[in-house]
């Protein structure tokens, strides 16, 4: 395996901000790496400073082995981004969008053209293609945006909440299109409020919270690492489930044990212990309680969320996009360099 993002103790302050606080992480090349944190995190500016939009305060962050700060034309060459909120430009179609962008990467008006049809058509916008965007649906718009990030090839993509904001259809088809890649070999660095798409496409995730981070592991680790299981039974028989609450509560804690008449479900924690959870099922068994179904649940990547952060994963609807605007970037365009200039020159 070889380590493709490098980040180490970066820090970014903006004015009296502190917004990364010493964060480090690495990425393998060919895998996703979720980053995850409530809002205000520092995962957005993680992005930006790795996407050389930014000049980080502190700390060394390279991309395939390119510092962001020393050689920021190299690192671009090989990144693509989709910024948190859709940037292409409203006036253009889907067409001439992909095709300007294909330009500004020094490729002939033919090959961009082949290149823009050939996004199009992966991104099912074809019959959109000669569209003004501004037409375009929301999961169109960000269809477009990630075939944008996408026109010079990168080899490693940073996407910023690239399904926010999306109906659930546009979204799986997104997942479906990010799998793609990493077969195909890109390293995709995601950040994301949805924990459900960290646990579908991430091989890793990097738990951040006030520019630190505070947890990392693949998903299994982090369920793990939160938590115990639950044991959860099903009784066939309404007027059963106080019998069967009255067992579980001889074997645990009885503040553990949870009952819900309605569903006929009694629950208890086992953590780890798999014995507890059988000899559960055997005391019930003993005690003429009828079983209909029981299954062991694990936390769930929110509960991990929680237990964290002290908070619940927001749903990512509340942004100004007035904030950021226009913040896509891929290839040598202008923007970046010139932000990265007045970031610097304003430290
Ligand atoms: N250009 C800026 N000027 C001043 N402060 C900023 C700027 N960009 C970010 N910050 C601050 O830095 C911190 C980290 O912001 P960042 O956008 O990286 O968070 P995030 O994890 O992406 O949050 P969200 O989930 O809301 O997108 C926040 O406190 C934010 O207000
Ligand atoms: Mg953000």
């Amino acid at each position: 395996m070889t380590t493709i993002i490098e980040v180490e103790d970066l820090r970014k302050d903006f004015g009296p901000t502190r917004a990364l606080d010493g964060v480090s992480l690495e990425v393998e090349q060919g895998t996703v790496l979720g980053l995850l944190g409530p809002n205000g995190a520092g995962k957005t500016t993680t992005v930006r400073v790795l996407a050389t939009l930014l000049a980080p305060t502190g700390g060394t962050a390279r991309v395939a082995g390119f510092d962001v700060r020393t050689q920021p034309d190299k690192v671009r060459s090989i990144i693509g981004l989709t910024g948190q909120y859709a940037a292409v430009d409203e006036k253009l179609t889907g067409h001439e969008n992909l095709w300007m962008v294909g330009r500004l990467l020094g490729m002939s008006k033919r090959q961009a053209h082949e290149r823009a049809e050939h996004l199009l058509e992966r991104f099912r916008l074809s019959d959109a293609g000669d569209r003004q965007v501004r037409t375009y649906s929301g999961g169109m718009r960000r269809r477009v945006d990630l075939a944008v990030s996408l026109v010079g090839r990168p080899s490693v993509l940073f996407l910023d909440e690239p399904t926010t904001g999306l109906d659930p259809v546009s979204r799986l088809e997104l997942w479906e299109v990010a799998r793609e890649l990493v077969a195909d070999g890109t390293t995709v660095l995601l950040t994301t409020q949805y924990l459900e798409e960290a646990d579908e496409l991430a091989d890793r995730i990097v738990v951040i919270d006030r520019g630190k981070v505070i947890a990392e592991g693949t998903a299994d680790e982090l369920k793990d690492r939160t938590g115990g299981r639950t044991l959860e039974v099903v009784v066939a028989r309404r007027d059963q489930v106080g019998r069967a609450q009255e067992v579980l509560c001889g074997l645990a804690p009885p503040e553990g044990v949870r009952t819900d008449p309605a569903a006929r479900t009694v629950a208890m924690p086992v953590d780890h212990d798999t014995a507890l959870a059988a000899e559960a099922i055997s005391a019930l068994t003993a005690a003429e309680v009828e079983i209909e179904d029981f299954h062991l649940n694990r936390p769930s990547l929110d509960d991990v969320f929680l237990a964290l952060t002290g908070h619940a994963a927001e749903t990512g609807e509340h942004h100004d996009p007035g904030e950021e605007h226009g913040r896509r970037f891929h290839g040598p365009l202008p923007g970046g360099a010139d932000e990265l200039l007045t970031d610097r020159k304003a430290r």
